[in-house]
């Protein structure tokens, strides 16, 4: 992180191939469902539905004390971690009540000197679906793209090369300043409210999120969309991938998680620290559908080939 050269020996093709290889090493299985034991399934119901409460955090750590020396405890893109590391991150991001400061515990660098936020969160999404969110985006180039909840500027650094000019914007500052210090090319960022945006109408033909919305109540993601059609210019598209639960099947996010009770515990650290279990009502894929067509946007869905993954665009129609 920061130990880049002179823009001019910065090739970004390369560190995107690098990023792209350094992540796929690590997530070296995916269950099949069959193979996950219903307690896990019963749990993963729980916390999609609830509030995260403290009678599954202390399932789920039970469950991983138990795991810890086991075949299953070693499973998947959560078993490298350090048990002692996690319970010890869960129960700060548990004690603390302030979201930005939650927020700011996952910035802190893990024992694997990676931050906490990219190996639990950046870890768990990175790969097929912003993979697919990132192609859909690469098939046409942009003039002006715009990342919102841009965090440590994972989406926006491989849809670099496919648009003019790239801002990305976050409400926590340390989250921003990494992403800075991670930048591959022409990005620049900006600490802001995506309820508020701190840019000008008609100002961007591409707007894209990962992993935002579904922190949002039904009222916030009415102010997001309000906002986004006035920053989007007339027929600008706004790009998502998100996981939104609960959800009708597993996808692979979910199948990964649920290697073992380390998976469902990094879940519940990241939702609590976005706030996302604090919601008590939670956005589904309807809300999502009725919001943006009741502020005039046309949406297309797009799935890959295995339906693993899946991305809307929501293109603007305002005149
Ligand atoms: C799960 S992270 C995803 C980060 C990034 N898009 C990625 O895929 O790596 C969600 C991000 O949204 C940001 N966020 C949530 N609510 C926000 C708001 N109201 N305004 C700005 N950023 C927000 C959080 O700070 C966090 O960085």
């Amino acid at each position: 992180m920061g130990d880049r050269g002179p823009e001019s020996q910065f090739n970004p093709e390369e560190k995107l191939s690098t990023l792209k290889s350094e992540q796929k090493k690590e997530v070296d299985f995916i269950p099949k469902v069959n193979d996950i034991p219903s307690v896990y399934l019963e749990l993963w119901k729980k916390h999609g539905q609830y509030p995260v409460d403290n009678e599954v955090w202390d399932q789920v750590i039970d469950m991983a004390k138990k795991e810890e020396n086991t075949e299953i405890g070693k499973r998947g893109i959560y078993g490298k971690i350090l048990l002692d590391s996690l319970l010890d991150l869960s129960e700060k991001v548990r004690l603390e009540s302030d979201n930005l400061k939650r927020y700011k515990l996952l910035t802190k660098k893990s024992p694997n000197e990676k931050i906490w936020f990219e190996v639990l969160s950046g870890l768990h999404k990175v790969d097929i679906e912003s993979d697919y969110l990132i192609k859909k985006i690469g098939e046409r180039h942009w003039e002006n793209a715009l990342d919102l909840g841009t965090g440590t500027g994972d989406i926006i650094r491989k849809i670099e090369p496919y648009c003019n000019h790239l801002t990305g914007v976050d409400q926590i500052p340390s989250l921003i300043q990494i992403a800075r210090e991670q930048k591959v090319g022409k990005e620049k960022f900006k600490i802001g409210n995506v309820l508020k945006l701190p840019f000008r109408d008609n100002n961007f033909d591409l707007a894209v999120s990962a992993g935002l919305v579904w922190s949002l109540n039904r009222n916030q993601l009415e102010k997001y969309v309000s906002e986004l059609t006035r920053v989007l210019k007339p027929s600008g598209s706004y790009f998502q991938s998100a996981l939104l639960r609960p959800n009708e099947d597993l996808d692979i996010f979910e199948l990964k998680s649920l290697a073992n009770a380390k998976g469902i515990l990094a879940d519940l650290i990241v939702d609590k620290a976005s706030g996302r279990a604090d919601k008590k009502e939670l956005i589904s894929y309807k809300d999502l559908g009725e919001v943006f067509r009741n502020k005039g946007f046309t949406i297309k869905n797009f799935e890959n080939q295995d339906g693993t993954a899946k991305v809307f665009e929501f293109v603007n129609h305002k005149r």
